[in-house]
């Protein structure tokens, strides 16, 4: 049996939902700047195997409640782009959709985390009382296409027992990197900026 219960397919209209808002706005911004404010957008459901794990690693019971009203990453989205103006305009427009409220925002990119990882993490909620629970939680996380190659990275050197060499040095350097590249989105942005200055000029 499913840690979600019958609200699985549910959780699942709910992703679906908010893929689509991002594909609509995604095709709004094509037709009017002629750039796409998305490089990839990724969507999953959190398997049972690791909504269980995380359960345990919480102290809490394996049950659905848990697992949508305690936690709150069941569906996970990841928008990739390639500006950090787009990070933020996604953000605005979801926020300003009807019936999706912010229940939580953190701000990894104005406030990198002391690893360096950068990115802005909003949890969403939608009401939704088809079967007994309030609603759903959705946790979506906005980076630019630098953000996120450099956590690929780090994610694997984290979850790599078996790092070979001098621990201590990858992690200083990859924080370094960190701070490079967001430099270099900020660089970017101002290209970016210029060059749309000119077009509408
Ligand atoms: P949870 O209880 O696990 O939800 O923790 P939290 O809410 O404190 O987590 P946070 O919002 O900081 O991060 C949630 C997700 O962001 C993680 O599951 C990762 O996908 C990503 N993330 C956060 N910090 C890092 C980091 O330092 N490196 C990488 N690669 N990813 C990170
Ligand atoms: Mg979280």
């Amino acid at each position: 049996m499913s840690i979600y219960g019958e609200h699985r397919e549910r959780l699942e209209s709910f992703s679906q939902r908010l893929m689509k808002l991002i594909e609509d706005y995604r095709e709004e911004k094509k037709k009017e700047t002629g750039m796409d404010p998305v490089e990839h957008c990724l969507c999953r459901i959190k398997s049972d195997e690791s909504m269980r794990e995380k359960c345990r690693r919480k102290g809490y019971i394996e049950d659905h409640h848990s697992a949508l009203e305690r936690i709150h990453d069941a569906v996970g989205i990841r928008v990739v782009c390639p500006f950090i103006s787009d990070v933020y305009a996604i953000r605005d427009h979801l926020l300003s959709t009807e019936g999706i409220i912010s229940r939580d925002e953190k701000d990894y990119i104005r406030h990198a985390k002391p690893n360096g990882y950068r990115s802005l993490h909003l949890i969403l909620y939608c009401e939704d009382n088809s079967l007994g629970l309030e609603g759903y939680y959705a946790e979506v996380q906005l980076r630019t296409i630098s953000m996120d190659t450099w956590a690929a990275l780090e994610h694997h050197l984290k979850y790599k027992k078996d790092v070979q060499g001098n621990t201590e040095l990858i992690v200083k350097e990859l924080k370094r990197c960190a701070d490079e590249l967001a430099s270099t989105d900020v660089s970017m942005q101002t290209i970016r900026d210029m060059i749309l200055g000119e077009s509408l000029s």
